[in-house]
């Protein structure tokens, strides 16, 4: 049975007004209701079933190598502790007092033994997250207090080519199985051998008055919008031309069964890193290990980019993580780490400073003009009733001698990678326990 013909079959939750969660998305249309942008309804439901259940890229090994040292993000809208112990291990705890709910760390990223509430003092152990004690301990608990029952939550942790991941769900899939065959992709952009990569530093955040699924959905393979709204960039000289292949509209985009994505293609600055590299001419639609510029989409708000600094010796030199954290229906925080090979040449770095020049003040720029006016016409009395549009639909094609797994759609750009994000969110939305 095809995806679609499943995901009919499901009834899901119904929204106070009746309307089953499974009618917001028209199958056969292809067609998504702006709802799904502004009802707090859903919300509650995306940070129950996707936000508390999903591996969430969290950041990356080496941004804490050393025991003690921890770095603070969310996982949905909670906030979490990712710290090392001193065995080494990683642990994600719950940033929020067991006593009172305050956040015990608000630090952005350091090095501690121990976490120490700023409300009324409560003592945390940095990397089990279990609660060593209180001021005044004896007089508010009494001799024969058990702290044991007092520690954070932990999330489960698992790593991935040095990318840390978390997920509060207990009956997820271990992270291998659940990134099925996006796993092989991933360890295609970063190699599996040595070197290693390493965090540029801390990561670029920044807020936008949108849900955040106007920025995930477009991390999922939106090549189409690159000609019109990233116009500047290409004035900036960019991109090599102004045709498809130039602008990464003539690509190559990959979905995998699992229904995790990854919209790939190469474009874009090819020209300029073959002056850089002084590589020879790519093949068309070549080994992905050796683009230029990789765009992936990993369910549900990751977006990992290989910006255009590859290509000694086949191989990425930089990888930009995003994540799209929610901050209520109507906000989101986009979050970019820029993870730079440990051997990566002084002219890589350079290109890679440039390059996250582009992206943060340039491309995300533009993008954020985008999603706040799309939220605000979602929440009209009129416009909520329009639909998103998916109905450009690509044949499946696959180049002779691609080398990885998934449906692959060489060719100009369609629909089809940012319509299996939706696919993908239903299936979440409509899954029980
Ligand atoms: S809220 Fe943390 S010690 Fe009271
Ligand atoms: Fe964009």
């Amino acid at each position: 049975m095809s995806i679609e013909g499943k995901l009919a079959a499901r009834v899901g939750p119904i929204l106070a007004d009746g309307t089953p969660i499974r009618d917001l998305i028209d199958l056969d249309k292809r067609e998504v209701s702006f709802r799904v942008m502004y009802d707090p309804e859903i919300y509650r439901l995306e940070l129950e079933r996707i936000f508390a259940r999903e591996w969430l890229p969290l950041g990356h090994e080496s941004e804490i190598p050393e025991p003690g040292d921890f770095i603070t993000r969310n996982m949905g809208e909670d906030p979490v502790i990712v710290s090392r112990s001193r065995d080494g291990e990683i642990a994600i705890s719950l940033n929020v007092c067991a006593h009172r709910g305050m956040r015990i760390c608000r630090a952005d990223f350091g090095n501690a033994e121990t976490f120490k509430c700023p409300y009324h003092g409560w003592v945390y152990d940095g990397g089990s997250g279990r609660l060593r004690g209180a001021p005044f301990e004896q007089e508010m608990y009494g001799q024969d207090w058990d702290k044991s029952q007092f520690g954070l939550p932990q999330a489960r942790v698992a790593t991935r080519l040095g990318v840390i991941f978390g997920s509060f769900g207990a009956n997820t899939p271990p992270l291998d199985e659940y990134l099925g065959e996006m796993g092989w992709y991933l360890d295609r952009f970063f190699g599996t051998e040595k070197p290693e990569f390493k965090a540029a530093g801390a990561p670029y955040r920044f807020r936008v008055a949108s849900n955040w699924k106007l920025g995930a959905e477009q991390a999922m393979g939106d090549a189409y919008h690159v000609k019109t709204l990233h116009e500047s960039a290409r004035q900036l000289g960019f991109s090599p031309g102004d045709d498809a292949r130039s602008l990464g509209l003539d690509a190559v985009k990959v979905a995998v069964p699992e229904g995790y994505l990854v919209g790939l293609d190469r474009s874009f600055s090819a020209e300029y890193n073959k002056e850089l590299t002084d590589g020879g001419a790519i093949e068309r639609y070549g080994d992905p290990a050796d683009w230029s510029h990789v765009i992936a989409g990993l369910y549900p708000t990751a977006l990992l980019t290989g910006v255009a600094v590859p290509v000694e010796g086949g191989r990425t030199h930089q990888v930009l993580f995003g994540a799209f954290d929610p901050c209520g229906p109507g906000a989101m925080q986009l979050n970019y780490l820029s993870v730079l090979a440990s051997d990566a040449p002084e002219a890589v770095r350079a290109q890679a400073a440039k390059m996250d020049g582009l992206i943060m003040g340039v491309i995300n720029t533009d993008d954020s003009e985008v999603y706040p006016d799309a939220q605000r016409a979602a929440g009209g009395a009129v416009g909520q009733k329009q639909t998103l549009k998916y109905n450009a639909v690509a044949e499946p094609f696959t180049p002779e001698g691609w080398p990885g797994p998934g449906t692959v759609y060489a060719g100009f750009t369609r629909d089809d990678t940012q319509w299996m994000f939706w696919l993908r969110w239903l299936e979440s939305m409509t899954t029980e326990g």
